[in-house]
């Protein structure tokens, strides 16, 4: 149990900030053009992910156990359709696929404290941040090196049980990478290109909006929260009885897309102020904000540390990737928790090794259509499981659970509050993913040219 209402915030915000916030968010709204892409995306948070972040609190506190027990035990006790658990053993999956290239970046930012540290950015200009990127993605044993490390820390974190490790490391994580992306944000603005950066992500051009824009920015929405898969579900779980879910599940949502929105406040003016180009894919971190360190006073210092938090943040996440998967195996064999810990970490760092190699030697390797290994895992698992893994959950929580679960799950006693709740988890999250998956199906500008008659 955690020990208080506020821990769970912050675990549960330990487990949404991390790499979709500071690294994914920035590139994902360069390549899709910013404004358009980004109102989209808070549409989605606002509708989509926070009535299923509750469902997914509610359902966990409700069973207390593993993703995949709590789903058997409710189904059962409820007398629902045993194809309901499904959602467990999709998420369960879903972790798996996401930490495999999640180790991978994660190890990036490894990389990059040394690289920071020893002072290799110092006065560098665009061409050389960006050549020193390009040099270590061509270098899979390097790159394999940093993941595997990035992995056998979570490991060995996980391997211990999470309450202990995890609220120690969060109470002093979190804040302090407030305060650097603070420092990152001072520094676009006043690098002459704020206006720039400003505009580019929320200036709303209804017909830069694309098929993929919209489609990207609902799959961004469930990774960034960590809904969809269980992770919160499991992390559910450990909340006392007592706590709002109402308002924690509002405070961690804010908290996490303030971290994304000044994440990339900070960093496309540092790209536009040096002619760098939005769009260039997931190396946007990697350049921009070294070339910024690099600018300012002890920049090796503070760049470094920037990177170690960034990581920090990375492994609070990686964690609660695999929480649900680890509480299964545990609950179900009677495991040790460190075993168990090793064999998924194992199996998920061999995965990543396509991940890896998708940056170099597989780079022409195409899975489908133009996606790389990595391209492939990552749209599978975040772009499709986790919105339908969402889907499932808003309903099950909406028509599966009688009214009394309602009731005391989040105080729900009025006919008016859960009639509300009715309608946003039952109708409003699930069509919100409907309707993206259908546009993206018919096209968006099959949609447009129909509505414009
Ligand atoms: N929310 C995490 C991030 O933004 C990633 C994550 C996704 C964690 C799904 C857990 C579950 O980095």
């Amino acid at each position: 149990m955690w020990s208080s209402r506020w821990m769970f915030v912050l675990a549960a915000a330990g487990s949404a900030v991390g790499l979709g916030n500071i690294w994914r968010f920035p590139y994902i709204t360069g390549e899709n053009g910013g404004g358009a892409f980004v109102l989209i995306y808070l549409v989605c948070i606002a509708l989509v992910g926070i009535p299923i972040m509750m469902a997914e609190v509610m359902i966990g506190r409700e069973g207390r156990q593993s993703p995949v027990n709590t789903m058997r035990a409710l189904t059962q006790q409820h007398h629902r359709h045993r194809g309901w658990v499904l959602i467990g053993w999709a998420g369960l999956l879903a972790g798996f696929l996401i930490l495999s290239f999640y180790a991978v970046i994660g190890g990036w930012a490894f990389k990059y404290i040394l690289s920071l540290a020893d002072g290799g950015f110092t006065g560098a200009t665009a061409s050389q941040a960006t050549g020193t990127f390009e040099a270590f993605l061509a270098s899979p044993w390097e790159m394999l090196f940093w993941h595997t490390l990035f992995m056998v820390v979570v490991v060995s974190v996980i391997g211990r049980g999470v309450v202990k490790g995890l609220e120690t490391a969060i109470r002093w994580i979190m804040p302090l990478l407030f305060v650097l992306l603070a420092v990152l944000l001072g520094y676009g603005v006043t690098s002459g290109a704020f206006g720039q950066g400003l505009a580019f992500m929320f200036r709303f051009d209804w017909d830069a909006l694309t098929d993929r824009a919209l489609f990207e920015a609902l799959g961004h929405a469930f990774f960034t929260l960590s809904i969809g898969m269980g992770a919160i579900m499991a992390y559910g779980a450990y909340v006392p009885s007592s706590v709002s879910i109402t308002n924690t599940v509002i405070t961690i949502a804010v908290l996490d897309t303030v971290v994304a929105l000044v994440a990339g406040l900070a960093i496309f003016p540092i790209v536009f102020a040096n002619g760098l180009e939005p769009g260039q894919g997931p190396g946007l971190l990697f350049v921009t904000v070294p070339l910024a360190f690099g600018q300012l006073p002890l920049g090796a210092l503070f760049g470094a540390v920037f990177f170690i938090l960034v990581s920090l943040a990375a492994i609070t996440s990686a964690i609660s990737l695999t929480e649900p998967a680890l509480a299964y195996l545990v609950e179900e064999y009677n495991a040790k928790r460190s075993r168990v810990a090793v064999t998924l970490g194992t199996g998920c760092w061999l995965l990543g090794i396509g991940t890896v190699l998708s940056f170099n030697e597989w780079a022409e390797f195409h899975v489908v259509g133009s996606m790389t290994v990595f391209d492939f895992v990552d749209y599978v698992s975040q772009n499709l499981m986790l919105p339908l893994g969402g889907l499932f959950i808003a309903l099950f929580a909406a028509f599966a659970l009688p009214k009394s679960v309602l009731g005391n799950q989040l105080g729900l006693t009025g006919p008016v509050g859960r009639k509300l709740w009715l309608v946003l988890a039952g109708v409003t999250a699930p069509l919100g993913v409907l309707v993206v998956f259908l546009v993206t199906i018919i096209g968006l500008d099959n949609v447009k040219a129909w509505f414009a008659g």
